[in-house]
């Protein structure tokens, strides 16, 4: 192994805490976790041909009994998520949004109600402009409106999209929803793509942005594909310094959606989403057939270990600390001053290769002794280790190892000394 040569340190100023006060609204505290419709049943309307698979009140209570009857509720999804080609092409004679008579006849409020039966709740969609990204009617204007009726059938998330909207008025329109939520008395948790419309113009001003949103999409929206996801981590690493000190209890970067379980992953792949996801600190919501999901897939999405570092109580989102002969390093700290550490084998060639886990950045918290556990690709007590530790990690291509280290400060008796105590 030649992996000293070439390692490249990445200095980040990711030791600074959050940019500022997250919005006021008591939610998201812990990354979101749920189930949200887009990438996997996108705009489709086609009830007649496609009930199944269509958008309609059916999808979101199949959806929920799902997430009771198989474990998902119980590992913390907890959000039941509509997103765009919901409503009906006009509001009503009180200028309201109203759900697709046809393929929603109970309406929202109804749908709220059996979400909540189950315990979960439930997520909708709207747009700061005047039309939302397919075409349906924008809140642009109607803020107050839509936030009232929302409140009013029992929402409990918003995700408040960009499209069709002067890019000039990005931060008004989000703020001025913010506020009319914010005045329902209802709380709603707040998902903003605000950075991301904004992005390509200026540099957002991601202190107001925290105290506005509960989370928000920087990126482009995520596909089924392994170059989706590479270009999302990729994206995210080169704004890290921007990023990362404005995610914390309260407000987080939403890289965007699970993919796992669908069509485009390999299962390293589907392990590395997850655990990158997890050291983002990014929302958890799925998007995917829980009706039909492979059970490998599913005890991914499901592993309690992996879930636990999304959701760590410090609320710190990680980062890239070092990228060397293709593998990217990526670390999280954690509560009790512990790391949780993914290696990335980029190269998409060959076999599993072997990285040697002193090259991780965060390996000096090893001094005098760490506790290593390996999470992915299997389940392995690595055991008390040091700085001078030979633990190799084999990682497949396109796949992470995912590790929590913990430090233990009271080093053990040396051994030597002991034996000599007995020997006496
Ligand atoms: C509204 O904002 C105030 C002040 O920021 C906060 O105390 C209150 O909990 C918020 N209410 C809701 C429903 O979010
Ligand atoms: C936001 O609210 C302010 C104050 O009411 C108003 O002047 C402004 O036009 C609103 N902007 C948008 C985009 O709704
Ligand atoms: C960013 O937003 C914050 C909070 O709204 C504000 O105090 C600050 O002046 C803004 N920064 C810039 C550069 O506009
Ligand atoms: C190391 O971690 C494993 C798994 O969590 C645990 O069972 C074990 O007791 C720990 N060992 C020490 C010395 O803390």
């Amino acid at each position: 192994m030649k992996m000293s040569r070439g390692a490249f340190l990445l200095a980040v100023a990711c030791l600074m805490s959050p940019t500022g006060e997250g919005l006021d609204n008591g939610l998201a505290l812990k990354p979101t976790m749920g189930w949200l419709h887009w990438e996997r049943f996108m705009c489709n309307t086609d009830c007649d041909t496609q009930p199944d698979n269509c958008i309609s009140e059916r999808l979101y209570m199949q959806m929920a009994d799902v997430m009771v009857k198989e474990g998902w509720k119980d590992a913390g999804y907890e959000y039941v998520c509509i997103d765009d080609c919901w409503p009906s092409r006009q509001r009503d004679a009180q200028g309201r949004l109203q759900a697709d008579p046809k393929r929603f006849p109970g309406g929202i409020k109804k749908l709220a109600d059996y979400v909540h039966s189950k315990g979960l709740k439930l997520g909708i969609y709207a747009d700061v402009g005047k039309n939302t990204c397919a075409g349906y009617p924008g809140s642009l204007g109607h803020y107050e409106t839509d936030a009232q009726t929302f409140a009013d059938w029992g929402v409990d998330l918003l995700k408040f999209d960009g499209c069709f909207m002067d890019w000039k008025l990005l931060g008004d329109g989000y703020t001025n929803m913010s506020k009319a939520l914010n005045k329902t008395g209802r709380s709603i948790l707040y998902s903003c793509e605000w950075p991301l419309y904004e992005w390509p113009f200026q540099k957002p001003n991601y202190t107001a942005i925290r105290e506005t949103c509960n989370h928000w999409r920087n990126f482009d929206d995520v596909f089924d594909s392994w170059s989706s996801i590479k270009s999302i981590l990729d994206w995210t690493a080169s704004h890290q310094d921007t990023i990362v000190p404005s995610a914390g209890p309260g407000g987080w970067n939403d890289p965007d959606m699970l993919v796992i379980g669908n069509f485009g992953l390999s299962h390293a792949q589907q392990e590395s989403q997850m655990a990158l996801w997890a050291i983002m600190a990014a929302p958890l919501l799925m998007s995917n057939d829980l009706r039909d999901i492979c059970p490998r897939s599913k005890k991914l999405l499901q592993n309690k270990l992996i879930i636990d570092i999304s959701q760590d109580p410090l609320g710190k989102q990680g980062h890239l600390s070092a990228k060397l002969d293709s593998f990217e390093v990526w670390e999280r700290p954690l509560s009790k001053r512990r790391l949780a550490v993914a290696v990335l084998n980029k190269q998409e060639i060959g076999g599993p290769r072997i990285f040697s886990i002193r090259f991780v950045p965060g390996w000096k918290i090893c001094d005098p002794q760490c506790n290593v556990t390996q999470i992915l690709p299997q389940y392995k007590e690595m055991g008390v280790q040091t700085l001078q530790s030979k633990v190799l990690l084999y990682i497949d291509p396109s796949g992470t190892a995912l590790l929590t280290v913990t430090p233990l400060s009271s080093p053990l008796k040396n051994p030597h000394k002991l034996y000599w105590k007995h020997a006496v």
